[in-house]
């Protein structure tokens, strides 16, 4: 039991919910701010007190750092489709920078000094070399990845100036539900390969369309690294710790990639059924592989993936799917 207080931003999303999860589990308290644009209500436990509010409402903000005092701040809430990005760069700029940095104005003020970012690997957008770890140029290829970098940026001078030690976390692909089946993966528009895949083979979704099938592959699809939410957030939970040497920033992935084909084809594996699909041309922005080295994490906080082979990723998620076919019912119509 560890018995501290956070302060989870977008906690009713689908990474931040698999994190509130894991803090109520060691016994912490925690607060979950989330306007519930895009999270659910029923993915927050009733242990969990919940503000629906927008960051951009600091009175609010200042009312619940207020409230009580916060061991630090997990910041998840943003806007984060890549496609929507590029049709709404400055909304995606002008909005995620600015909640992140109301966000982290309002805990120097309340003089909470830990800050934990969810971060992508979309700063990197086209990178020369894979794995990528953290040396490796920062080069966004889509205003998502671009307002992300900003967020960094101003982290970085919060620190230099109010000492505000901040953990940027680089996610690579988020994949997988909570292993106990409490909660899962439910956007609206889904636009990720393993929900799309597995609402397929399910029947609760369209035939999959593969995006392209001449990337310079071994199949020709895209590869990318799957990391399950459960040791995504349990990077958030060990960063916390080594936050005491100084901000720090890490790329988070399993440090294996899967074509597109390979995920198709785990998913008939694990349900056992077909996925209907067919060809379609490349996705724009789309680079033909990602993958993460996460040395530095696994060295500085002993972090290791539990679920890192792409069989247990959809395996949980294909539990979660099958057990809930709308998601958390709570805004689709039947
Ligand atoms: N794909 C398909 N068909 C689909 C959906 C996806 O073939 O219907 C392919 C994509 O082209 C890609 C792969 O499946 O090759 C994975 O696509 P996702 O949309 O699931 O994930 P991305 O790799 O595009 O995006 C992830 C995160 C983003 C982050 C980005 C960094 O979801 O938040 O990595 O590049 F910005």
């Amino acid at each position: 039991m560890s018995g501290a207080c956070f302060l989870v931003t977008g906690g009713a999303g689908y990474v931040g919910s698999h994190l509130v999860q894991a803090l109520l589990a060691r016994g912490d308290q925690v607060v979950v701010f989330d306007d519930l644009r895009q999270g659910h209500r029923a993915a927050v436990p009733s242990e969990a007190e919940l503000v629906v509010a927008s960051l951009s409402d600091r009175a609010r903000l200042a009312e619940v750092f207020a409230s009580r005092r916060f061991d630090a701040v997990f910041h998840f809430a943003a806007l984060s489709l890549v496609g929507e990005s590029m049709r709404e760069p400055l909304r995606y700029c002008v909005e995620n920078l600015s909640n992140s940095l109301t966000l982290a104005e309002a805990a120097v003020q309340a003089g909470c000094r830990r800050f934990v970012l969810s971060s992508t690997a979309a700063l990197f957008g086209f990178p020369k070399h894979t794995p990528i770890d953290e040396a490796a140029e920062v080069a966004p290829a889509s205003a998502y990845g671009e307002s992300k970098l900003m967020v960094e940026r101003g982290l970085h001078w919060a620190d230099q100036v109010h000492g505000l030690r901040s953990a940027c976390l680089r996610y690579f692909n988020a994949a997988g539900a909570d292993p106990a089946g409490r909660i899962g993966e439910d956007h609206e528009p889904e636009t990720h390969l393993i929900p799309l895949a597995i609402g397929a083979a399910l029947g609760t979704r369209p035939p999959l369309t593969v995006f392209g099938t001449d990337y310079p592959t071994p199949d020709g699809t895209c590869i990318r690294d799957y990391v399950h939410v459960a040791d995504l957030a349990d990077a958030h939970i060990r960063v916390l710790e080594r936050l005491e040497a100084g901000s720090c920033r890490y790329n988070v992935g399993s440090g294996t990639g899967y074509s597109v084909k390979q995920v198709i084809e785990s998913v008939e594996r694990i349900g056992g059924r077909p996925v209907p699909h067919g060809f379609g041309p490349r996705r724009a922005g789309d680079p033909a592989v990602l993958v993460a080295s996460s040395e530095a994490l696994r060295r500085d906080t002993g972090w290791s993936p539990r679920l890192g082979a792409l069989d247990d990723i959809v395996r949980t998620a294909w539990a979660w799917h099958a057990a809930h076919p709308r998601g958390f019912d709570d805004r689709r119509p039947n």
